[in-house]
C-alpha cells in the first residue's frame, strides 16, 4: 500500500533526537530551529517526559471519558496554576485543529449565533470548522465553504468595527492568533487584541485565541494574548502541550457552562496523553522555560539584525521570522544542507520556532551556520564578523 501523497517530503530519516538535535540513520547531526513545527517545547526525548509517560504506560494508557479519571484534573490544576487562568474550565482533546473545532463550535451553542470573524493569513486548522476560518482558499473543499465566517484584515481596528456595527448581534466569536505562524509571524498590535476584547463585550460575542502556536510560553509568556494584558473566552491549545505526544485542550472561561454531549473525544485526556503534558509543565516550571524563551529570543533577534540580507526581523521569544532578500531565497535549503531545520512561510519567510529549552550555546552555533550559508549564497559583505561555535 502506497501513503496518501499530502506532503512535500525532504529525503531525510530522523531515527533519534535529543535536547535541540536531531540525528538521521546514518549519524548525521540536525540542529532543529523548527522544534518539528513548534511541538517541541522542553526539547526532545526529555529523561522527565520519557520516564512520565514510561511510568504512565505501565499503570494505564487509556481508559474512555466514561470512568474518572484523576490525572485529567492533576493536569487542569498544574495549567491553571502556570497559565494564571486558575478559574477557566479545561477540555482535553488532540490536535490544535480539533481544540479550534470545539472552540468555535463552543462559541456558537453559547451564543446561538452562527457567524465567526476570523482575519487574512490566519491558519486554524484543516478540519471542517477550523479549515473555514483559515484563509486559503486551496485547502477549503467545497463542503466546509460557508458563508457564517467573514473575514477580516489583520490589525484593522476600524474595519472589526464596522463590522461589529453591521453584523455585531449575529457574531458568536473572534478567532485570532495573536502571532500568526503559518501567516508568516505577523504581530497582532496589543491595541487591536484589546479592541476586540472592548468590541466582544459590548456585542456579547466570544473571544478564542488560537493560541495552538504562539502559546505554551513560546512567546515568553504563557499565552501570547498575556502580552496585551487582556484575556481570551476560550484559548486553544495543542503543539507545546505534548512535546511531541499528541493532546490538544480549551480553556474556558467560567461564564460558559457546560451540558453533557455538547463537547466529546474518544481519545481526548487519555491517561498517557495527561502524563506527558504534565512531564511538559513540570519541566517548563522547573526551568524557567517561559522567561528564558524571552530572553533567548532577544537575544536571537539581535544576533539576526546584524545580517545584511535578512529584512524585517520580527517575532516574541522563541517565535521569529524574517524576510529573506531575492539572492538568499535558497537561504532555508542551503541551511538544511547544513544541517539545520528551519520552517518557512510563503513567499520568502524564514520561521524560527526552536525548543524552549535550547540553550545560548546553541543559538549562537546556529548564527554561525546563518553566516556561512548567506556569504555562500550573497554577494554582499556581513555587517559583522561571526566566529563559527563548535
Ligand atoms: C495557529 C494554529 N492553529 C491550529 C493549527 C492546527 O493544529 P493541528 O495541526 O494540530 O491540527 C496550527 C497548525 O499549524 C496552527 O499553527
Amino acid at each position: 500500500m502506497k501513503l496518501f501523497d499530502v506532503y512535500p517530503i525532504n529525503d531525510i530519516n530522523i531515527v533519534r533526537a535529543k535536547d535541540s538535535y536531531l540525528w538521521d540513520e546514518n549519524g548525521v547531526q540536525y540542529l532543529d530551529m523548527y522544534g518539528g513545527h513548534a511541538v517541541i517545547s522542553i526539547g526532545h526525548t526529555h529523561p522527565h517526559w520519557v520516564k512520565r509517560i514510561e511510568e504512565q504506560l505501565n499503570r494505564i494508557a487509556f481508559y474512555s471519558n466514561s470512568i474518572k479519571i484523576p490525572i485529567q484534573q492533576e493536569l487542569a490544576e498544574k495549567l491553571g496554576k502556570i497559565s494564571g487562568k486558575n478559574n477557566f474550565q479545561l477540555f482535553l482533546c488532540n490536535s490544535g485543529a480539533e481544540a479550534n473545532e470545539n472552540a468555535l463550535k463552543l462559541a456558537s451553542f453559547h451564543t446561538g449565533r452562527k457567524k465567526i470573524i476570523a482575519f487574512t493569513k490566519a491558519f486554524h486548522g484543516i478540519t471542517s470548522l477550523a479549515v473555514a476560518a483559515t484563509d486559503n482558499a486551496a485547502i477549503i473543499a467545497p463542503v466546509n465553504e460557508t458563508d457564517n465566517v467573514i473575514f477580516l484584515p489583520y490589525n484593522d481596528e476600524q474595519a472589526l468595527k464596522k463590522c461589529f456595527q453591521k453584523h455585531g448581534g449575529e457574531i458568536a466569536a473572534v478567532i485570532i492568533e495573536a502571532v500568526q505562524g503559518v501567516g508568516g509571524i505577523a504581530i497582532a498590535d496589543e491595541f487591536f487584541l484589546q479592541a476586540i476584547r472592548k468590541l466582544c463585550d459590548e456585542h456579547n460575542s466570544l473571544f478564542i485565541a488560537d493560541e495552538v502556536q504562539c502559546g505554551y510560553g513560546r512567546t515568553g509568556k504563557f499565552f501570547c494574548l498575556d502580552h496585551a494584558k487582556v484575556d481570551a473566552d476560550i484559548y486553544t491549545m495543542a503543539k507545546g502541550m505534548g512535546n511531541g505526544f499528541p493532546i490538544g485542550g480549551i480553556l474556558i472561561a467560567p461564564q460558559i457552562k457546560s451540558n453533557h454531549g455538547m463537547l466529546g473525544t474518544t481519545f481526548g485526556g487519555n491517561h498517557l496523553a495527561c502524563a506527558a503534558a504534565l512531564a511538559v509543565l513540570e519541566i517548563i516550571e522547573k526551568d524557567d522555560l517561559i522567561e528564558k524563551a524571552k530572553e533567548l529570543g532577544q537575544y536571537l533577534m539581535t544576533k539576526l539584525k546584524k545580517f545584511d540580507g535578512l529584512q524585517n526581523i520580527r517575532g516574541k521569544g522563541l517565535m521569529i521570522g524574517f524576510d529573506v532578500a531575492d539572492e538568499l531565497k535558497d537561504l532555508r535549503k542551503q541551511l538544511l544542507q547544513k544541517h539545520v531545520f528551519t520552517g518557512e512561510a510563503k513567499p520568502n519567510v524564514i520561521r524560527l520556532l526552536p525548543p524552549l529549552s535550547i540553550s545560548r550555546k546553541q543559538l549562537d552555533e546556529f548564527i554561525g551556520i546563518m553566516n556561512e550559508a548567506i556569504e555562500e549564497l550573497s554577494p554582499h559583505p556581513l555587517k559583522e564578523n561571526f566566529e563559527r561555535v563548535e
